[in-house]
């Protein structure tokens, strides 16, 4: 089976990233990035971040809670010292961008845009900053605004992170859809609060992003509802700690999947899921992976009972 997917402009040779942040700039473990579809970067701001004062990760039973705040070395540094080395991987390169205004978002796409990179991934997402982030991904005319002006910017490919933080992403999957973007990648990290032993903020930036097996069934559902609600492809992220867990998000509606969590205890995590799929995909025959995305909604039941606004 041809094991390739296009998204916009860009194809993968199989549907398997590592996602932003759990695998810095696939340098590290070129062996591991050469053989996946590509390597999603940290994300890259305008300027330098030192990020969060730590602690900056907290684990718990079902994950860990993050509170990196972007640290990155900032777009110049990332192009003239990081890109030339990144360009060298035999699989894709994904920039995640996150800006602290809508104009930011922009000249981030323009200063991308002539690079030796595959594709951006827009992150309107992050939980753990106070400015930007999740708080534009919350807002459907931003998320519109954003994708809008990047689309302009650049001719790459475009992927709009979401989150799903206090806000449906069906909303904000339409209004990047219209917007122009070629794809969505579904869900970024979901707010949470971890305490110490006499009731203080754990986290040195107080609160954190969930992410990891705890995030894997909220992710799912709101995969299986924004595939219903757009057309552009979907990267589904969230918990995903091996083959079945992959192969559940493509049969949800998604084009391709991120392991990020399972990253950072296994570095091979993510090539452990693509030998999942592929071994799944070997043993029931598959021609191709759209006999598998969106199997879900094809073996009927329709909507979900629950209350949730369509
Ligand atoms: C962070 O750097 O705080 C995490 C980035 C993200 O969740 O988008």
């Amino acid at each position: 089976m041809n094991a390739a997917v296009t998204i916009g402009r860009t194809t993968f040779a199989n549907p398997v990233l590592v996602a932003s942040g759990t695998f810095e700039f696939g340098l590290k473990f070129p062996s591991v990035a050469n053989r996946l579809g590509g390597v999603v970067t940290k994300a890259i701001t305008m300027q330098a971040r030192v990020g969060n004062p730590p602690p900056r990760i907290c684990e718990f039973p079902g994950g860990i809670l993050n509170s990196v705040g972007l640290e990155n070395p900032g777009v110049e540094k990332f192009c003239t010292e990081i890109v030339p080395r990144t360009a060298k991987l035999k699989s894709r390169v994904v920039v995640n961008v996150a800006g602290f205004t809508v104009e930011e978002y922009g000249e981030l796409a323009a200063r991308l845009d002539s690079e030796s990179v595959d594709a951006l991934e827009v992150n309107v997402s992050c939980p753990n900053v106070k400015e930007g982030g999740a708080l534009f991904g919350q807002q459907p005319q931003v998320v519109e605004a954003i994708t809008a002006l990047v689309r302009k910017e650049t001719t790459k490919t475009i992927i709009i992170k979401l989150t799903a933080n206090f806000v449906d992403p069906v909303e904000t999957a339409k209004a990047a859809e219209a917007a122009g973007a070629d794809g969505v990648t579904l869900i970024n990290t979901l707010f949470g609060l971890a305490l110490d032993e006499n009731g203080r903020p754990f986290l040195g930036g107080r609160s954190g992003g969930v992410s990891g097996p705890a995030l894997k069934p909220f992710a799912l559902f709101c995969v299986d509802r924004v595939a219903a609600a757009v057309k552009i492809p979907i990267v589904g992220c969230g918990g995903i700690m091996n083959g079945q867990d992959a192969l559940d998000f493509l049969s949800a509606g998604a084009r391709m999947v991120q392991v990020g969590t399972a990253s950072l205890v296994n570095p091979e995590a993510a090539l452990e899921v693509w030998t999942g799929l592929k071994e799944y995909s070997a043993r029931n025959r598959l021609t191709g992976w759209e006999q598998l995305v969106g199997r879900t909604r094809r073996h009927g039941g329709g909507e979900s009972k629950s209350d949730v606004r369509s």
